[in-house]
């Protein structure tokens, strides 16, 4: 149950440009070896459920930020979120996330309530997943019984954020002009008592070698529960895919499966009980073998889709999305097939991360 790898960034940095591909082979079984002594066998499933695709953010990655005009907008219905809710638990996931684009068409009250319900009728953990939100919510949901928050931090370096992830003018921000908002939030979300999972895009335009260090150090830093990484995929309806960033292409990452499976197990190395998922945009660019190969490489979580097929392709951030003309059972059966090629065991209970 040890990390003996200390790594710092001068490894991490020569680690993400090691070429040698046996070396490379070596680091990710090192890091298989890591995951099994110390989060064991068990694949934990979280229950991915898309509440609404409304968002008032313009984030240059996302296709479904605030104005494109293609994407045909849904918010879930109460009624209709408990009923995947209930089938989560059927199936025996451990966990519900409720994701959705930042929108505050998602009133507070609305969602505390049916947080309330899912835990009254289900042993679920619940996870929200909803970008940026006020402290007030936060704590209104968490007493309602959230227990779990994500916010992929996206970049640690600023100008690139900003860049990405434009501030919105039409709000006072939170958080200082010289600090970074996503960071600032993870940390309150822990004071205020949830578990936190944040991450970052492999490969998106403008991150270099020394930032994704950097992302990686952060990750560490701020004693995640779950760290999510996953290769950018260009959206022709966004504006990184039309007006990339251009910078020295020997300091860009590279948006590859290649450099996704050694940031998973760097992150596995240097966080041994963390929770990793192999993500949906893994699966996505190898749909052969994506999932499996992150889960053989550190990873030990994985969030199958349950929203309804009617709203799937509406929830398009990227496209060419894993599943997405799937059902929720078409994709549990998927999971569960390609957890067991692996000889790895369907997780029981909730998969909270556990403490050393
Ligand atoms: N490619 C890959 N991942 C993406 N995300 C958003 N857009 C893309 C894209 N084009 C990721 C972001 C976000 C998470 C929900 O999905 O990191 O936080």
């Amino acid at each position: 149950m040890q990390n003996d790898w200390q790594l710092d960034k001068a490894d991490i940095l020569a680690w993400l440009q090691e070429s040698d591909a046996r070396k490379v082979q070596e680091l990710l079984a090192m890091a298989d070896h890591v995951r099994k002594d110390n989060v064991g066998d068990a694949v934990h499933l979280r229950g991915l459920l898309e509440i609404s695709n409304y968002c008032v953010r313009e984030c240059g990655y996302c296709g479904i930020h605030a104005s494109n005009k293609h994407v045909q907008r849904y918010r879930m219905l109460e009624a209709e979120i408990i009923e995947c809710a209930q089938k989560i638990a059927n199936f025996g996931y451990g966990t519900v996330v409720m994701q959705a684009g930042e929108d505050y068409g998602i009133k507070a009250e609305w969602l505390a309530n049916i947080i309330k319900i899912i835990k009254q009728e289900t042993a679920l953990a619940v996870t929200l997943s909803l970008g940026e939100r006020t402290i007030d919510e936060l704590i209104l949901w968490q007493e309602a019984g959230a227990d779990r928050y994500l916010l992929r931090f996206e970049t640690t370096d600023l100008e690139l954020y900003r860049a990405i992830h434009p501030a919105r003018n039409d709000v006072e921000p939170t958080y200082g002009p010289d600090l970074h908002p996503r960071i600032e939030m993870l940390k309150d979300l822990r004071k205020i008592g949830y578990e936190i999972g944040s991450g970052v895009m492999i490969g998106v335009p403008g991150q270099t070698y020394n930032i994704l260090a950097n992302d990686i150090l952060t990750f560490a830093a701020l004693d995640l529960d779950m760290i999510g990484v996953g290769p950018y995929i260009a959206h022709g309806e966004t504006n990184l895919a039309q007006n990339p960033r251009q910078i020295d292409q020997q300091e860009q990452v590279p948006n590859t499966e290649a450099l996704t499976y050694k940031a998973i197990a760097l992150i596995r190395l240097m966080c041994p009980m963390v929770n990793i998922p192999s993500t949906t945009a893994l699966a996505t660019i190898n749909a052969a073998s994506g999932r499996e190969n992150g889960l053989m490489c550190g990873a030990n979580i994985v969030m199958p889709n349950v929203t309804p097929r009617v709203y799937r392709e509406k929830y398009e951030i990227y496209p060419g999305k894993a599943g997405i003309y799937d059902n929720a059972e078409q994709s549990r059966l998927r999971v569960q097939q390609s957890i067991e090629s692996i000889g790895r065991v369907m997780g029981s209970g909730q998969g909270s991360r556990q403490k050393a």
